[in-house]
């Protein structure tokens, strides 16, 4: 593994496992120290911690609910005051609420949203504050806001379709002061989200391309690639990363 991100110091959203844990983990090996936040488990934000620390890299759990626009802010600035600084912001938390249209309420749609799209808007926002020049805003969406397969999936989809315009126009809007803003697309990968011998996996198997579910890490090497210098002339782009779900 190179030294892309030697120095840096970066924050992911939902750390403690699946996706987040693989990118924090892939970020660290690459040279980053990371602050990760989770919702409700701290032993296993506590083991990826562990995971980093042992790379040689400082590491850092902080409990903060995405759906808390306050909580959000106050990690991307506890980030900042222990680590010393914030070049990375990778926005990966989710919520996954799915089911039937008139079985959907208020309730569902106002956590999907502050989750899915408030929480990245307000860690941007919180986060821009401290990048200079080289900083990289990461959002982690799914490749259901591009093809609806299933139904049940409106919240979800609508919701991750958001963070494609959050992504073009904060790729806009900061691309003067060189920092990126990019969305990586995952289709179905292996976490306890979407498990690859999950009720679907077969269906959603036949749909893709390379024929079965990403692991973790094949999301996280994206990321890494966007985050390190060598994606520096990519922004406000989305990158499906579904082995062909959505071709
Ligand atoms: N897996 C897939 O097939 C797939 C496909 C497309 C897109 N995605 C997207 O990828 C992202 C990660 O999914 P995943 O499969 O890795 O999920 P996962 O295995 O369920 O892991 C979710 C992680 O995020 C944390 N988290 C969940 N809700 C949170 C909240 N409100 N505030 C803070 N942290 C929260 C969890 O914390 P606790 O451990 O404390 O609960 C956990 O660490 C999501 O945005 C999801 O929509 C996943």
């Amino acid at each position: 593994m190179n030294n892309r991100l030697d120095g840096r110091v970066a924050l992911v959203t939902g750390g403690g496992r699946g996706i987040g844990a693989a990118v924090a983990l892939r970020l660290a090996r690459e040279g980053a120290d990371v602050a990760l936040t989770f919702q409700r488990d701290q032993r296993r934000a506590d083991d990826v911690v562990e995971q980093v620390k042992a790379l040689g890299r400082r590491a850092l759990a902080i409990p903060a609910d995405s759906a808390d626009a306050a909580a959000v802010v106050a990690a991307v600035d506890r980030t900042v005051g222990e680590l010393g600084r914030l070049d990375i912001l990778v926005n990966n938390a989710g919520a996954f609420l799915l089911g039937p249209l008139e079985q959907l309420g208020l309730a569902e749609f106002e956590q999907t949203m502050a989750v899915n799209v408030r929480a990245p808007f307000v860690a941007a926002q919180a986060a821009v504050r401290h990048m200079s020049a080289g900083g990289r805003i990461i959002n982690i969406g799914s490749n259901m806001a591009e093809r609806a397969v299933f139904p049940g999936f409106s919240l979800y989809a609508t919701s991750k379709t958001a963070m494609i315009g959050l992504t073009k126009a904060l790729g806009r809007e900061l691309g003067g002061r060189a920092i990126t803003v990019n969305l990586v697309n995952p289709g179905a990968t292996d976490t306890e989200l979407n498990p690859a011998d999950g009720p679907n996996a077969e269906t959603i198997n036949g749909f893709t391309a390379l024929g079965h579910f990403a692991a973790p890490a094949d999301i996280a090497a994206v990321v890494a690639f966007l985050a390190s210098p060598d994606g520096r002339y990519v922004t406000g782009a989305t990158v499906n990363v579904d082995g062909g779900f959505t071709i």
